[in-house]
């Protein structure tokens, strides 16, 4: 089998729910952020299996095993690596090349699906040639995009097309090249009356809907008739491969810069996405032809916790805009949102300005969901005591949506400040709102089939032990763990650090601080599996980007995966109770980061110091030392000694773990 090339790699990781996957094979309970079953390693009673939909991985406490989706099915099917993606690629229709061309049987065999993926693809190529060479397709449809100001570079890119006026131009096509009629009419391209075949879309500007990996799903064709009697946009309908409730347009060019700047941006509609990319602004998606849906914001949430709403200024767009609030609150999500001037759209308001302006207006306008709430709901009446306590029950009623407590917590607080009201009466009209959320909850069958005892049954067996430390690579293991383990949590975090006049100070990245310091130090890593990690990450840095958890995540070399998916499962393995208070924890960890990164540092030069006298305390004591060597010798063990001594004395003020 041929190798599968890294961007489809990602493709697969991307798409793929380990909760899904694994559920396959084990009966899966939700318990609160994860799902618990009985492991299918052993033959357990008491269920110690556990899986992270928000992390996507799994932890098996039983036999110690975790890791990705991939590491699963490499242990449970005995798959191999590219084996585990390419039946991975298969269950979420992600094309995988082949080494080599499919044989007339296979293509006969071709499923359904695949043959409306076909049909589609064909279609956007037929509607592309239409616009780039069809007389018709220049004149209208091409002018038309360049007058909105769309650059060709962009109406490439989205695969923009132009359907002619005439009636069944592309159904004739189509079927003069041997696509079957069944299949056009079922991705609702051809339309048939009476025997007669019709196409759906004429004399339209098509706007192609992508799957994630960008495969064609469906169209959004726009009129170029003003005429109020004709609807603005036709949409594909449903069909196998488009299910307009989990598709958002524009996530498979925006996905990568979602995952960059860490927060995605929510228009409402096709034009909207263009233009913004245009203007540079990459990570945007919308729901074109729906309100938007919870599959579309999960879909969302598998790139980012940070979802900005971006929606025009009217009475629609407000409204919109509201249930997109409580629809991302209720996934856990941050949520933002930006009104653009009553009447403006991203796409009209980009057109006015340049990309900077548009930035910079996003950046200036960006209101969290209270403030932006309570601007719009109270407006004038600042001072009406009971539009104020309408608003205050509004905006709890959001918060109550939250699942994470701390978070529900610290907006209690800012509602509290922000309406000058006390915590506790805020508290007490949440508790209301939670009342019928956990109700709700509680409908869903997974939850009513938990055992009462369930708590009990999920608490973590007996603690770690200490293993009996043997061997080098285990002592470095355990010297060397926690240094690498700052790296993966917190290497993008910024440090500000004194420059050496002390006057100033300069902000970098915790791992090109670590970096600095171990490089200034001629130090590294020893373990070979950390070697191997921070050798990826110093590449990464070279590069200007840093490799998180999914990065490695995602690799071949399964001795990565499972410790990173370890590391990332500290709070997987930490039970239901102690969840709340481990996640203080992190917090703490964060606040301290500054100390926390230096202590580490330190531990790890101390060690390694440590090492080094010891090599030459050996090469002294050996026979064959020449004289001048051993003069040498006891220069370097000298000034190691002074190190060794100055990191002592830093060492130990705080103390990391
Ligand atoms: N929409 C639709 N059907 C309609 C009207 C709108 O499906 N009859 C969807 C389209 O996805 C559209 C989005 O809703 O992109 C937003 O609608 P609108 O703001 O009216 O359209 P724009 O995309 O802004 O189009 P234009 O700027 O060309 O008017
Ligand atoms: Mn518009």
């Amino acid at each position: 089998m041929s190798k599968i090339p890294p961007n489809i790699i990602d493709e697969i990781m991307q798409t793929s729910r380990i909760e899904e996957v694994i559920g396959d094979f084990v009966n899966l309970k939700k318990k609160g952020a994860n799902y618990m079953g009985l492991s299918p390693f052993t033959n357990e009673k008491t269920p110690s299996f556990s899986v992270s939909p928000a992390k996507q991985i799994f932890k098996c406490f039983s036999t110690g095993k975790g890791g990705t989706v991939v590491t699963f099915l490499m242990e449970k099917e005995h798959f191999s690596y590219p084996e585990a993606l390419r039946w991975l690629a298969n269950r979420y229709n992600i094309a995988v090349p082949e080494e080599r061309e499919p044989t007339a049987e296979e293509l006969a065999q071709q499923t359904e699906k695949d043959s409306l993926f076909i049909i589609n693809e064909f279609a956007k190529n037929h509607f592309a040639d239409n616009l780039w060479n069809h007389e018709e397709g220049k004149a209208v449809g091409l002018s038309y995009f360049h007058e909105r100001g769309f650059r060709n570079d962009i109406i490439e890119k989205f695969q923009l097309g132009f359907s002619i006026n005439v009636s069944d131009d592309l159904t004739q096509n189509a079927l003069k090249k041997g696509y079957k009629l069944e299949f056009l009419e079922k991705v609702g391209l051809t339309k048939t009356k009476d025997d007669r075949h019709f196409d759906f879309f004429r004399g339209r500007v098509m706007f192609p809907i992508h799957s994630i990996s960008g495969r064609v799903l469906g169209f959004g064709g726009r009129t170029l008739f003003t005429d109020k009697k004709v609807a603005k946009y036709f949409n594909s309908p449903e069909s196998p491969v488009y299910n307009k409730s989990e598709i958002l347009y524009g996530l498979f060019l925006a996905k990568n810069q979602i995952i960059k700047q860490d927060e995605c941006f929510l228009c409402e509609g096709y034009t909207d996405v263009i233009s913004m990319y245009q203007a540079g602004i990459e990570n945007v998606v919308s729901s074109s032809g729906t309100s938007l849906t919870k599959e579309q914001v999960r879909l969302v949430k598998r790139y980012t916790q940070n979802l900005t709403i971006l929606y025009d200024g009217d009475a629609a767009g407000i409204k919109a805009s509201f249930r997109g609030i409580d629809l991302i609150l209720e996934e856990g999500m941050n949520v933002k949102v930006v009104l653009f001037p009553d009447g403006e759209d991203p796409d009209s308001f980009s057109k006015k300005n340049s990309s900077s302006e548009l930035e910079a207006y996003i950046k200036s306008h960006r209101q969290d969901f209270i403030t932006f709430k309570s601007d719009i709901l109270l407006g004038e009446g600042q001072n009406d005591p009971l539009k104020r306590a309408e608003l205050v029950k509004e905006i709890v009623h959001s918060v109550g949506l939250i699942p994470d407590n701390i978070t529900r917590e610290i907006y209690v607080r800012q509602v509290a400040q922000q309406f000058d009201l006390s915590e506790q009466l805020i508290n007490n009209e949440l508790a209301k709102v939670r009342k019928a959320v956990i109700a709700k909850d509680l409908q869903e069958p997974e939850f009513r089939q938990l055992p009462n005892d369930v708590n009990a049954t999920f608490q973590p067996t007996a603690p770690p032990t200490v293993p009996e430390i043997i061997t080098e690579d285990e002592i470095l293991f355990h010297r060397e763990k926690d240094l690498i383990r700052v790296l993966l949590k917190f290497g993008a975090k910024e440090l500000s650090i004194p420059t050496e006049d002390g006057k100033d100070s300069q902000n970098i990245s915790v791992m090109e601080f670590v970096h600095q310091q171990l490089d200034g130090d001629e130090m590294n890593f020893e373990h070979p599996l950390f070697n191997r990690i921070y050798t990826l990450m110093s590449v990464g840095l070279a590069e200007d980007t840093f490799y998180e958890s999914t990065y490695f995540l995602r690799m071949e070399d399964q001795e990565i995966v499972a410790f990173v998916s370890d590391i990332e499962s500290e709070v997987v393995q930490i039970s239901h109770n102690w969840l709340a208070k481990h996640n203080i924890m992190t917090k703490t960890e964060l606040e301290g980061l500054h100390e926390n990164v230096i202590q580490a540092v330190y531990h790890f030069k101390h060690f390694h110091v440590d090492r080094k006298l010891e090599r030459l305390r050996k090469e002294l004591t050996a026979e064959n030392t020449s004289e001048e060597n051993l003069l040498l010798l006891l220069a370097e063990i000298n000034v190691l000694e002074q190190v060794k001594c100055a990191l002592s004395g830093k060492i130990g003020r705080v103390i990391l773990r």
